[in-house]
Order: C-alpha cells, then sequence, then structure tokens
C-alpha cells in the first residue's frame, strides 16, 4: 500500500514535466502523466517507465489525471496557462495546484507583471483549490540527469496556504531538490523574476546557474 499523494503532472509530455515525474516516480510515488491527448500522455509514460524499469507511470487525458490524483502540477506552455487551468478546474476541487509557470521568454528574459502565474490560477480556480508556486526556476534539463543524488537547485514554494506550501516543500525535497516556503502567491512573480536573471546569466556566461539559498536553518 502506497501512502504517499498520488500525482499528476498535467501537460507532462513537454521538457520539464517529465523531468518532475521522473524524479518522484524514481521516489516511489504514483504519478499520472497529463495530455489533452491520451495517446501522447501515454507514450511518455511509457517512455519514463522504461527508463526507469518500472510499470507504475500512467498516461491519461488532463481532467481525468488531475480527479484521480491528489496533488496536481501544471506544468503546461505558458501560452496555455489559463486554457489548461479552464479545463481541470472542476476535477481539482478540494485538492492542491502546484504551478510551475514561469512567464519568461528565452529570447528575451524579463520579468513578468504582476499578478504571479499563481495568482491568476487561484483566480481561475476559485478558493476551493489551494494553489501553490513552485519549480519555476528548477530546469529540466537538470531534473533528468543523475536521478540518484539531489538536485543542484533550491525550490523557492509560495503559497497563501501554508500547510499545503509544506506539502509541496516535502514533494520537492522527496524529489531530491531542498525546498523553501518564501510567503505568499503574490511573491511568486519574483520566483518567477528569477528565471529571467538566471537566463540572462547563463546566456552571458554561458553556464548553467541556478537557485541556491544560504543561512536559512530548516527545522
Ligand atoms: N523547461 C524548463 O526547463 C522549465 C523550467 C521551469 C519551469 N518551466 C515552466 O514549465 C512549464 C512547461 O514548460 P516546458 O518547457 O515543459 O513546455 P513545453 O515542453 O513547451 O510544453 C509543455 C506541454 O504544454 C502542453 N500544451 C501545449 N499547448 C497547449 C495548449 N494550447 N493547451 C494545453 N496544453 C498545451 C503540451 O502538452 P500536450 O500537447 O500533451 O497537451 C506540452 O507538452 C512552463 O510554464 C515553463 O515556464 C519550464
Amino acid at each position: 500500500m502506497n501512502d504517499k499523494p498520488t500525482l499528476a503532472i498535467l501537460g507532462g509530455t513537454g521538457k520539464e514535466g517529465p523531468g518532475l515525474a521522473l524524479r518522484w516516480a524514481n521516489a516511489g510515488y504514483k504519478v499520472l502523466i497529463g495530455s489533452r491527448e491520451a495517446a501522447k500522455a501515454e507514450a511518455t509514460a511509457a517512455e519514463l517507465n522504461t527508463q526507469l524499469g518500472i510499470d507504475t507511470v500512467e498516461g491519461l487525458e488532463n481532467a481525468e489525471a488531475a480527479s484521480r490524483a491528489d496533488i496536481s502540477v501544471l506544468t503546461v506552455v505558458q501560452s496555455a496557462h489559463a486554457a489548461a487551468l479552464e479545463s481541470v478546474k472542476d476535477a481539482l476541487q478540494g485538492k492542491i495546484l502546484v504551478d510551475a509557470t514561469a512567464r519568461v521568454e528565452f529570447t528575451d528574459p524579463r520579468p513578468p507583471e504582476p499578478p504571479s502565474a499563481a495568482r491568476l490560477a487561484q483566480n481561475i480556480l476559485g478558493s476551493g483549490v489551494r494553489v501553490v508556486a513552485a519549480f519555476q526556476n528548477v530546469p529540466a534539463n537538470t531534473l533528468k540527469k543523475n536521478l540518484d543524488q539531489p538536485v543542484k537547485t533550491d525550490v523557492l514554494v509560495c503559497a497563501d496556504d501554508v500547510d499545503a506550501a509544506e506539502q509541496v516543500v516535502a514533494l520537492a525535497e522527496a524529489g531530491g531538490m531542498t525546498a523553501y516556503f518564501a510567503g505568499g502567491l503574490d511573491n511568486a512573480v519574483v520566483v518567477e523574476g528569477i528565471t529571467a536573471l538566471l537566463i540572462a546569466m547563463n546566456k552571458h556566461y554561458r553556464g548553467h546557474g541556478t537557485v541556491q539559498i544560504t543561512g536559512v536553518q530548516k527545522p
């Protein structure tokens, strides 16, 4: 019997979603890959199962994945943010939705205007869903390599509901990341903006810089 929450990765067929899915499936979580097309989700799930030598990752249409999950993580392309949320709104009621959206263009990295993507998500989903912002600064390629080692980036977790945020902090840590509660949902626009800093730095220095926090003693 698996007492861990079941996870859905909505839009889990792209770059960031499979990276997170790999980490959590490897840590023993039941992971459901969501897509607009069930067949596309099934193909990604099969690839992840093959890579990990397991058979527990499943692929489903987004709303079906959200309805079967305890916690869903949104990793759709930025331009589909609102439409994707509308398509899973009913399935998410009473649950946690984690928004990984960073509204920053690689070609012209600038901080997005407030409100945060996660605040916009909360407005769309309504008060029946506990929205948490996380993983906006975690590069997909960092998640996918060295699965047995910690991820060399920290995760800043923002939510108005501190209990929901702490559940996502625990989830990030189960996936090999160090994570910190970093304030309410409106703070998440700053976290999105850090992605602009990282892209600019990594272009200038041809590097793979990530975020690491120092000086905070976690309990
Ligand atoms: N890539 C990174 O390193 C990274 C790091 C941190 C955060 N993020 C954030 O994670 C999110 C996903 O990034 P990504 O690079 O993984 O994106 P991506 O590969 O370009 O796309 C992810 C998924 O979005 C879905 N999608 C595309 N158009 C859609 C539409 N009109 N409606 C609903 N779903 C649609 C697709 O899934 P289906 O076709 O299967 O439906 C696609 O596989 C973004 O918000 C990004 O800011 C990315």
